[in-house]
């Protein structure tokens, strides 16, 4: 830790490659983005029904140099402007996290600008000051991605207290398996989203689960065996599926357990602002349950739009300035920590 630094206007070049978004951006104060350039390598994955690690690897050491270039340029500024460069370091894939890391101690090297280290979930729950200027701890926030389920109480900036997690996969997870089972396709969140709007959420009671010792816990994979268990049984009995209807039914299950544990955790807390992040963070029928029951109880609702939801650089640099503004800086030994736990 370093002595807290009093320039006004604190400009940072962010760099994110933690799964299969190459992605680079230049954010002024953690709330002004001045460019944000992602490059998705979704197509390269569809084919194979998800992340292949070594690809994302490959794609992302061929795009950085590139995007972060173009997020230089589109904010009309240079390297020399920079008052740090910062990287998502964990959780994410080990390769794909490196290339990024590597990047960012290059260019601190090359510049003599400060190296700050970024964990990705702050990065999804700091999404939310950007778009959303006049929120500030504490508040709740619901972070759901393709590989995470937390719960967090955000006690100050840089802070959190992990308040639940899931135990088996993570939601955006439970999305895509889900739709690959019924033939939609990777990646399944925004296919289901959009298919569930022909179909009737009632139509299939699937289990909402609970864990007996840890009531703001989640658990999908039971959720996920019953669709399955579902597909085959119609495949035995000769039933055809409706897809809508077994869309529908599943979203309205993970919909209604995460909002019943986002409610519980706001009100007993005692905190009347609650923020939502990740991948998931921008399907739709959450959004409107969520947007539902905060107006009913007087909470204040706060969610980045669905762009800033999913993985981006931009997230990365209002994380950053905050824990710059605490005098973090990182040094050239940082290294990629896969399984990098919040608050670590
Ligand atoms: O945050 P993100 O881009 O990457 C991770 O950090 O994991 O989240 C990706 C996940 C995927 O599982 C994707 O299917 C899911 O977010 N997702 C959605 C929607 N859009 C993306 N899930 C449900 N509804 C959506 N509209
Ligand atoms: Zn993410």
């Amino acid at each position: 830790m370093e002595k807290t630094c009093e320039k006004e206007d604190i400009t940072i070049l962010a760099i994110e490659s933690s799964c299969d978004e190459t992605a680079a951006a230049v954010v002024r104060n953690g709330r002004e983005v001045l460019s944000n350039m992602i490059s998705s390598q979704i197509d390269l994955h569809t084919i194979y029904g998800g992340v292949v690690p070594e690809i994302a690897s490959r794609k992302h050491i061929e795009r950085i140099n590139q995007v972060i270039g173009e997020a230089l340029q589109a904010a009309g500024m240079t390297l020399r402007e920079m008052d740090a460069v910062a990287v998502t370091y964990g959780p994410g894939l080990v390769g794909p996290l490196l290339v990024g890391v590597s990047a960012a101690k290059a260019i601190s090297f090359a510049s003599g600008i400060p190296l700050i280290g970024v964990h990705h979930i702050e990065g999804h729950i700091s999404a939310n000051y950007i778009e959303n200027k006049e929120l500030e701890p504490p508040f709740v926030c619901l972070v759901v991605s393709g590989g995470h389920s937390h719960l967090v109480r955000v006690t100050d900036y840089g802070e959190y207290e992990i308040l639940g997690r899931t135990r088996d996969d993570a939601a955006g997870e439970a999305f895509d398996k889900v739709a690959r089972a019924i033939g939609l396709g990777y990646p399944g969140g925004p296919k289901i989203d959009k298919v569930s709007k022909e179909g009737n959420p009632d139509a299939i009671q699937f289990p909402r689960a609970k864990v007996a010792d840890a009531v703001y816990d989640f658990s999908f994979s039971g959720l996920k065996s019953a669709v399955l268990n579902y597909l085959n049984s119609c495949e035995m009995k000769g039933i055809e599926i409706c897809q809508a209807d077994v869309a529908a039914s599943f979203q309205k299950a993970v919909v209604d357990v995460l909002v019943e544990h986002s409610m519980q955790a706001v009100q007993e807390c005692g905190i009347n602002k609650f923020a939502i992040a990740g991948g998931v963070a921008s399907n739709t029928a959450l959004r409107s349950a969520l947007e539902k029951e905060c107006a009913q109880r007087g909470i204040s609702f706060f969610h980045p739009s669905p762009i800033m939801c999913t993985d981006n650089a931009a997230m990365i640099g209002a994380a950053a300035y905050y824990e710059y503004r605490k005098g973090v800086r990182h040094g050239y030994d940082l290294n990629a920590v896969p399984n990098l736990k919040l608050g670590d």
